[in-house]
């Protein structure tokens, strides 16, 4: 009797353990496994946040399982399906696209498990938390960045992914900015459109269909991010147009802070992403482990008012491009090339 009791006791025990990791309680209190799940590892920035999230979640006792849904939105939405089945207790999100993650992150939460955006607003769900940099912000300092080099002539807007709010906020900051050179008929808006994707390659098709019908009369484009950077300076580059042409960017890639260095790219911002990766994994390791983290605000997503924590970005220029370097986000050898 006593053997089969033992059996049965030994059975529940490993029962329990497997129903303790489906309804998303942690495998002890202090090792919570965070579900990281990003859009698309292919764009360079996102390498970064994530070798710095394992890391800074490392240091806090946690574990973390990456995927990158490579810009597909039913690829993400079963990778976190496969999350919450595995039994996760946090999943972060970098979102493809945040309008279509409200059913899968309400599985999420019936199973317990905490969700947090990561840089990019998930709309319409009940999300826990939001960490970003302040978007609009970024937007306001592309704009600005070119202006200030082109105060007058016509520009190019190049918009982020359709399918990412940020791109909204980027053109509201990127607005404020241009509208009253736009009202006072010293900027003229010739193009605007979204990059699906934040693809270099489709800006440069972008720019390369733009400056043919403004026969290369182009002063400023406002590029949403380094990727589009790229492809931009790369059209210009072949009307003998770079370094002429204001062009912003966003995310100090590498290439991009070679080209501020070089004056063929005017501006991008650096977004310490140290500072987003490891405040992220603070947030999701104490929600689990039912601490308030500190948050800087709250946005509305549509659903709920989100407990918010929103970064400084930081402008660069010709003149500061070595902050990168200073602040230990690459090595001078990265930026010569060696
Ligand atoms: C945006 C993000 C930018 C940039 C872009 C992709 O959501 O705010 O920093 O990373 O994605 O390059």
């Amino acid at each position: 009797m006593v053997r089969s009791f033992t059996t049965l006791l030994g059975g529940v025990a490993i029962a329990a353990t497997l129903v303790g990791l489906t309804s998303g309680a942690q495998a002890s209190a202090d090792k919570p496994v965070i579900g990281f799940s990003i859009d698309d590892l292919r764009l360079e920035r996102w390498t970064r946040d994530r070798d710095f999230f394992v890391d800074a979640a490392k240091k806090l006792g946690a574990t973390v399982t990456v995927q990158s849904a490579d810009a597909n939105e039913e690829r993400q939405i079963s990778q976190i399906e496969n999350m919450i089945s595995r039994g996760v207790d946090a999943i972060v999100i970098v979102p493809f696209n945040g309008k279509v993650l409200g059913n899968v992150i309400n599985e999420a939460k019936q199973a317990g498990i905490k969700v947090v955006a990561y840089d990019r607003l998930i709309l319409d769900s009940d999300i826990d938390a939001y960490i970003t940099f302040d978007n609009e912000r970024v937007g306001e300092m592309q704009a600005q960045g070119v202006l200030d080099a082109k105060p007058s002539g016509n520009y190019f807007m190049m918009g982020g992914s359709p399918t990412d709010n940020n791109s909204k906020f980027l053109r509201e900051g990127q607005m404020k900015v241009l509208q009253p050179a736009i009202d006072a008929g010293k900027v003229k808006i010739v193009g605007a459109q979204w990059v699906p994707e934040w693809s270099a390659t489709t800006a440069l098709q972008i720019m390369e269909d733009a400056l043919t019908a403004n026969k290369n009369m182009i002063d400023g484009v406002v590029a949403s991010n380094d990727a589009e950077a790229g492809g931009v300076v790369q059209a210009l580059t072949a009307q003998g147009l770079a370094g002429k042409t204001a062009v912003s960017g966003q995310d100090a890639d590498l290439a991009a802070i070679q080209r501020v260095k070089a004056g063929t790219q005017t501006v991008t911002v650096y977004k310490p992403l140290k500072s987003i990766a490891s405040t992220a994994a603070e947030i999701a390791v104490d929600l689990v482990k039912g601490k308030t983290p500190a948050f800087t605000t709250e946005l509305d997503n549509g659903k709920k008012k989100v407990p918010t924590t929103l970064l400084t970005p930081t402008l660069i220029t010709k003149t500061n491009w070595d902050t990168v370097v200073k602040d230990g986000f690459y090595t001078q050898a990265q930026i010569d090339g060696k």
